[in-house]
């Protein structure tokens, strides 16, 4: 089975193309990114998307574009100090593409301090700093594989301690290869509870109002096999209460143990943005623990999604899409019941025409309501104070 994968990255021929995540799950096509322009205008019309996604491809697109001075020649390079401008100016502007999700913001500011680094050297010259800036944009895309497939060990470690045995799971929005440079986050999780034969069923919230969950999560689980029912976002109460089916007739497996969650941002005190509607799973989550229901709300997100700048929610600046995105939906067309997959997609208006629209893309979730988050490094789980803590696996 091919590996779905939303970023290539030639390093040889330092050439990007992305996975357009706009045309999926019906059409499997990639568009190149030539430049920071490219790069913005993909991430900022979500044909890239997900926290760790876009900074990697922000970062590249810098990369590809800088090697295309590179290759030009001696006349086009500029001296160290005109060079360090240039690309800053290319940061600040990249940054601009979406402002929830801390990665991108993170990838900027660590390549504009290898810039400020490189350029405070004896030996510094404009080749010399595109060449840092485009291995430090390398190193990312490789890190977030790395870090995603133990974030997923990790988690599944730790929910495996405690629940043995097999339980569902339910998830939100889309965390997995399409979100990431690889493997996923809170699907990284899911994929090594399913790999270890641990989980039941997953159930994907179809995730209103741009659909990742039945667009992208969906088309995952199917192309990975797993075991997987979509369900709309008012559903999870009543799934949680009572869980419809699975693929066996123990009721216990059946159960929902965990709601596993992505991040764009982790404040200093745990709160956490992600997707809109991920607020609503905590809430109904708090509520079946209150009664006793064994279940762990959980946060999966490389330590890149960790901001300690903001001290919490409050502080989190959450992106209002466009209004078209809640009232307007793509696709093939269906004739007799039949998906006509080849044939050109077609938007439609699904909402009275005149009404208002508000379209937030996220939601902050406290973390009174979040049992623990797991990163790269490990499990940091909430104790008694409120505080989050590594915890031994
Ligand atoms: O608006 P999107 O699709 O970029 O939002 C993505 C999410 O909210 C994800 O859950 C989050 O970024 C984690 S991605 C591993």
């Amino acid at each position: 089975m091919s590996k779905l994968q939303a970023i290539k990255y030639d390093a040889e021929k330092k050439t990007l193309d992305i996975l357009d995540q706009l045309s999926l799950p019906h059409i499997s096509q990639y568009v190149p990114i030539k430049n920071v322009d490219d790069g913005f205008d993909a991430i900022k019309t979500m044909t890239v998307r997900g926290a760790p996604a876009i900074a990697i491809v922000g970062a590249l697109s810098l990369a590809v574009e800088l090697n295309s001075i590179l290759v030009a020649g001696s006349e086009t390079l500029n001296s160290a100090a005109d060079t360090a401008n240039y690309i800053h100016e290319r940061l600040q502007y990249l940054v601009k593409a979406r402002p929830t999700a801390v990665n991108l913001s993170q990838a900027t500011t660590l390549l504009g301090q290898i810039v400020d680094d490189e350029a405070a050297t004896a030996t510094a010259s404009g080749k010399s700093i595109i060449e840092k800036v485009i291995a430090t944009a390398e190193q990312m895309l490789a890190d977030d594989v790395a870090d995603n497939t133990a974030i997923g060990e990790h988690g599944a470690d730790w929910i495996s301690a405690l629940y043995p045995g097999k339980f569902s799971v339910v998830t939100i929005c889309n965390t997995g290869s399409l979100a990431t440079a690889g493997y996923g986050t809170a699907l990284g999780i899911i994929r090594s509870l399913h790999l270890r034969n641990t989980l039941e069923h997953v159930y994907a919230l179809e995730t209103r109002p741009y659909n990742q969950g039945s667009r992208l999560t969906a088309y995952e689980l199917v192309h990975e096999n797993i075991p997987a029912t979509l369900i709309s976002d008012s559903m999870a109460a009543s799934l949680i209460r009572a869980p419809p089916r699975g693929t066996s007739d123990n009721d216990d497996q059946k159960k929902v143990k965990l709601i596993v969650v992505g991040a764009d941002r982790v404040a200093k005190n745990g709160d956490t943005a992600n997707k809109i509607g991920t607020y609503q799973l905590a809430v109904t989550a708090q509520f079946y623990k209150s009664q006793g229901h064994e279940l762990k709300f959980v946060v999966a997100a490389p330590t890149t999604s960790i901001d300690l700048k903001t001290p919490s929610g409050d502080a989190i600046v959450i992106e209002e899409r466009p209004q078209h995105e809640l009232v307007q939906v793509k696709g093939p067309e269906v004739i007799d019941g039949q998906v006509q997959s080849g044939a050109a997609h077609r938007t439609v208006h699904i909402a009275a025409p005149g009404i208002d629209v508000w379209n937030p893309s996220f939601d902050v979730t406290p973390h009174e309501l979040i049992d623990a988050i797991v990163t790269e490094k490990g499990v940091a789980v909430k104790d008694a104070a409120g505080n989050f803590n590594l915890v031994d696996l």
